[in-house]
């Protein structure tokens, strides 16, 4: 995976990449649990959930693998080259298992829905086998291993979205949360295998997310992202799968919420805390998302708009349902209504039948934007997906690698532009934590998800503070507080 400005993007942050949740505090718990987690955010989340259903049949997680009772790890499937870091582990955790016989390996997430029963014969060292939408059935399935059986679910499901099962916040800051509103995805973009792996999307209720983030506030989190492959497709009428929604009957279309009322309820209801989603899709965002995010002051000014390409030709044969020109059009409108906006992209480089004309297209469209932060892969031919089975994986790798490359060298241009374009303001940021660099400074961030450092001084972690922007690097933002904000009081 390339990518620049890559650490300093909550949603993929590669060097979380293979984080362990930390040891489990309090008493209570016998066995030990060790759970690492690859991928997407969702994946973290959902490790979270895990270890939440895990902590009531007694198991405690630990960071130490070797001591480990139970090793799962809950892997991602986007690229092969993901799948290969997977293996790698397994071959680690074979080693341990020959020292620590009695530990039980399994594996979750999407290479186990890809795999399914495959994988036990594939890799011996696998005990337990379990999908994304069944992890509530973890307790049945650990109590098989117990008893000396593999065990297998990978069955998707219409409604699951772990909405009643509070995640234990193990790896957090204290500071910022994350809280899941929408599982799986529909859009079927041909090279994607999230649709396969996570299955159809379905919303939660939006009752159980102000509830989720009221216990957050009152925990003293500050920032909430709302997640989902899709966030824009959100659409809440009493449960069930998006795609039926037509068959829903008049009182439920009358009282169903969508992705912008949904952001209007949270911003209302914790007017002190503030808010971003992550993933939006251009041919899902509509205006009324838009005017929501202008409309509350706590709601970030950034978004994720992934296009993966800037060609038609080849937005069409990806599936995505949009053109280069209403992207455009969509950006036009978030500049009008956000002047100052945050926009960041997904490319991807050598999508089959991609010629040089295609790729210069994405570099002007790139231009056109001039995106704050990007990630950007090239094409990985993922099985099953309709890429895989209808188009030949046909460029050549030194020229996927070739436009990669220019990708990302527009991108650090751009984001440098966007980086300095924020000295000389004075910008509400959110303290998370101690700089990495120093001990003096505190790391924060702006509404643009640009990271901000600044000296200590009296604030707090967790204290909404008016930075001075000064100077900057390539990614980070250097200041000085001018005082705290009204979002404290
Ligand atoms: N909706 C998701 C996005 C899916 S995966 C989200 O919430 O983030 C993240 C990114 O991986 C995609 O936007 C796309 O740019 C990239 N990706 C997906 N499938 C890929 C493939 N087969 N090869 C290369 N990159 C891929
Ligand atoms: Fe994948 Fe496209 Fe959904 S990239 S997650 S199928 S929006």
């Amino acid at each position: 995976m390339s990518k620049a400005r890559l650490t300093e993007h909550k949603q993929l942050d590669d060097s979380r990449q293979g984080e362990a949740l930390a040891p489990s505090t309090g008493e209570g718990g016998t066995r030990q649990l060790y759970i690492e987690s690859y991928g997407c955010q969702m994946n973290f989340s959902d490790s979270e959930i895990v270890a939440s259903i895990l902590a009531k049949e007694g198991f405690r997680t630990t960071d130490q693998l070797e001591s480990a009772d139970l090793v799962l790890v809950n892997t991602c499937s986007i690229r092969e080259k993901a799948e290969l870091t997977v293996r790698k582990r397994l071959e680690k955790f074979q080693a341990v298992k020959k020292q620590n016989p009695g530990m039980k390996v399994g594996v979750l997430g999407c290479m186990a829905e890809r795999l399914k029963a495959k994988f036990l014969e594939e890799e011996q060292i696998v005990d337990l086998v379990v999908g994304p939408d069944a992890y509530k059935d973890l307790p049945n399935l650990i109590e098989e291993v117990d008893a000396g059986r593999e065990a297998v679910n990978v069955i998707l499901s219409k409604e699951e979205t772990y909405g009643d099962v509070a995640p234990v916040r193990l790896n957090s800051n204290g500071v910022t949360a994350f809280v899941s509103i929408t599982r799986g995805c529909d859009n079927m973009c041909t090279f994607c295998v999230v649709p396969f792996t996570r299955g159809r999307e379905r919303s939660r209720d939006p009752q159980s997310i102000l509830e989720e983030i009221a216990q957050l506030a009152d925990q003293g989190f500050k920032e909430v992202t709302l997640l989902g492959q899709n966030v824009d497709s959100y659409l809440w009428y009493g449960g069930g799968l998006k795609k039926d929604f037509d068959k829903a009957s008049d009182m439920q279309k009358a009282t169903a919420v969508d992705f912008a009322q949904l952001l209007d309820m949270v911003a209302t209801a914790q007017p002190k805390m503030r808010f971003r989603f992550s993933t939006s899709n251009p041919q899902d965002m509509t205006l009324d998302v838009i005017r929501s995010m202008a409309k509350h002051n706590n709601i970030c000014n950034y978004i994720h708009l992934p296009i993966q390409s800037g060609s038609n030709r080849i937005l069409k044969a990806m599936n995505r349902l949009h053109t280069r020109e209403e992207y455009f059009e969509l950006i036009d409108n978030i500049r009008e209504l956000i002047p100052d906006c945050g926009i960041s992209q997904d490319m991807i480089a050598g999508f089959p039948g991609e010629t040089e004309e295609d790729h210069q297209d994405t570099l002007s469209l790139m231009e056109y934007v001039k995106y704050d932060f990007g990630f950007m892969f090239a094409y990985s031919e993922r099985p099953g997906t309709l890429a895989a089975r209808k188009l030949e994986d046909d460029i050549p790798e030194e020229v996927k690698k070739r436009r990669l490359t220019e990708i990302i060298d527009i991108q650090r241009a751009h984001g440098l532009l966007r980086t300095q374009q924020h000295v000389g303001k004075t910008e509400e940021v959110l303290i998370e934590g101690t700089s990495r660099k120093s001990e003096d400074h505190w790391m924060g961030r702006n509404s643009q998800n640009t990271v901000v450092v600044f000296p200590k001084e009296d604030y707090k972690v967790g204290e909404f503070v008016w930075v001075k922007i000064e100077d900057c690097t390539s990614a980070t933002l250097i200041g000085t507080a001018e005082g705290r904000s009204d979002m404290n009081d």
